[in-house]
């Protein structure tokens, strides 16, 4: 089929090149022409595992172009384009706004449309109602079609997708989606259809059920330090039963990423505005916003006076596999850190680009753990990259007088770093 999907950030460029690999020619559109020439190249814009062998894998099924008048050059358009949160928690939806402009502008055949960015249930059926109060002579379904995958492990989370949701009450397009989905549909993955309202809470209720196991745990884990348990057993515990499943139970300093903390958010705003209390979600969130500064908590409780102060941060990025520091609990501790006066020196395999354009030479940044702590008065640990888990940890005991390392993301054995004269504290327990 011929494909059109507009936005090449995460969303849309995984889109893209997923369909473009089961034998799909796609046009993926963007705005910001640098992205459209970096990928013309062949260069991915986003880091991603797996991107660019198949960008290079499937160039003959990829068109990458500024020019709208691909609109017309489809059977089916997908909107992949970001949906930020906005001051007041909610979501911005003026580029999905944008997007269905230009499809009255330019489009002038039947097409179905799909939105695959989140957006507030209720969305899908306002955009059917804009095409259908434009006048337009072509028909345009409107298809709801919200995708599951996590960034560093994207592409094979559409490989192997647990399901496929579809937003719809329109045969015609809900076959159209089947056909298109077809590879996907013969490896096994359900093929689910339901209404576009729905469609668009499976999303959101799918992303808050998740950052709640998460917030769940990480509460456990407070009072597994306050009565002497230890949450990684508890976890594990936990785990076996398959009606709880062993995923999302990690303790840590809480969730972050381009992901949950605005969806979370944009689905009580969603509450708060038909006059509704979404109170779990708004515990999750309230938690989660805490236990992101437990570690500088624990750093202030062992040195309360930082200023001038060496501080390590080990890992900057949200999770590792990826370069994201959107609302990465690491930013947080940073900026505690400085308000505070601390010599600010940083790690990250990958992170460090992005990190230089928010804080400048207000922080320092190393290309190597050992540089980074040398001589520093503690180190905290932000993310769980493999560089940092599997360093060598009688390091911290050569390269800092006194080691303090304050462990967000549980990477070591408690015992062998205090065996080894470490001071080292983790996350519950
Ligand atoms: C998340 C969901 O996992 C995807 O299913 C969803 O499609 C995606 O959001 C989205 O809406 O687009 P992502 O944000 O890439 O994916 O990252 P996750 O792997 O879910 O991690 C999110 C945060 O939770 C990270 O900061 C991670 O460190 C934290 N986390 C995760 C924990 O603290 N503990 C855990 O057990 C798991």
């Amino acid at each position: 089929m011929k494909i059109t999907v507009v936005g090449t950030g995460y969303v849309g460029l995984v889109t893209g090149v997923t369909l473009a690999e089961i034998g799909h020619y796609v046009n993926c559109v963007d705005i910001d022409n640098n992205k459209i020439d970096m990928l013309k190249r062949g260069l991915s814009p986003i880091y991603e595992k797996d991107m660019d062998y198949y960008l290079k894998k499937n160039k003959d099924r990829l068109n990458f172009t500024t020019d709208y008048s691909v609109y017309n050059d489809c059977e089916i358009l997908f909107i992949g384009v970001g949906t930020p949160e906005n001051e007041d928690g909610s979501a911005n939806l003026s580029y999905v706004k944008r997007v269905c402009e230009d499809i009255v502008k330019y489009g002038s055949k039947d097409l179905i449309v799909v939105i695959k960015s989140t957006v507030p249930i209720g969305t899908n059926d306002e955009i059917d109602s804009y095409f259908k109060s434009t006048g337009l002579r072509s028909k345009i379904y409107v298809v709801s079609n919200p995708e599951f995958l996590s960034q560093g492990t994207a592409i094979n989370d559409v490989f192997n997708s647990k399901r496929i949701i579809i937003g719809s009450n329109d045969d015609y397009a809900i076959q159209k989606m089947k056909k298109l989905y077809e590879p996907f549909i013969e490896s096994g993955i359900p093929f689910l259809v339901m209404d576009r309202k729905s469609s668009e809470m499976v999303k959101y209720a799918s992303n808050s059920f998740l950052a709640t196991k998460i917030s769940f745990i990480n509460e456990i884990s407070n009072l597994c330090e306050v009565l002497g348990a230890d949450v990684n057993s508890v976890a594990l515990g936990m785990g076996y039963d398959d009606r709880i499943g062993n995923k999302f139970l990690k303790p840590g300093i809480g969730y972050g990423g381009s992901c949950f903390p605005k969806d979370t958010k944009a689905l009580v705003d969603l509450a708060n505005k038909n006059n509704y209390n979404l109170e779990i979600v708004s515990s999750t969130i309230s938690v989660n916003e805490k236990q992101k500064r437990k570690c500088f908590d624990i750093l202030k409780g062992l040195i309360n006076d930082l200023n001038n102060k060496d501080i390590a941060i080990l890992g900057v990025t949200f999770k590792p596999g990826t370069d994201d520091l959107r609302d990465s609990p690491s930013l947080k501790n940073i900026d505690l850190l400085l308000d505070e006066s601390a010599n600010v020196r940083v790690y990250d395999p990958v992170g460090l680009e992005n990190l230089k354009k928010m804080y400048g030479d207000t922080i320092k940044y190393f290309n190597s753990i050992s540089e980074t702590i040398k001589n520093c008065e503690a180190v905290l640990i932000m993310t769980e990259w493999d560089e940092i888990k599997y360093y060598n940890y009688s390091c911290y005991k050569k390269l800092m007088s006194n080691p303090i390392v304050i462990d967000g993301r549980n990477c070591y054995n408690k015992k062998e770093m205090k065996d080894n004269g470490i001071d080292y504290y983790c996350i519950g327990g």
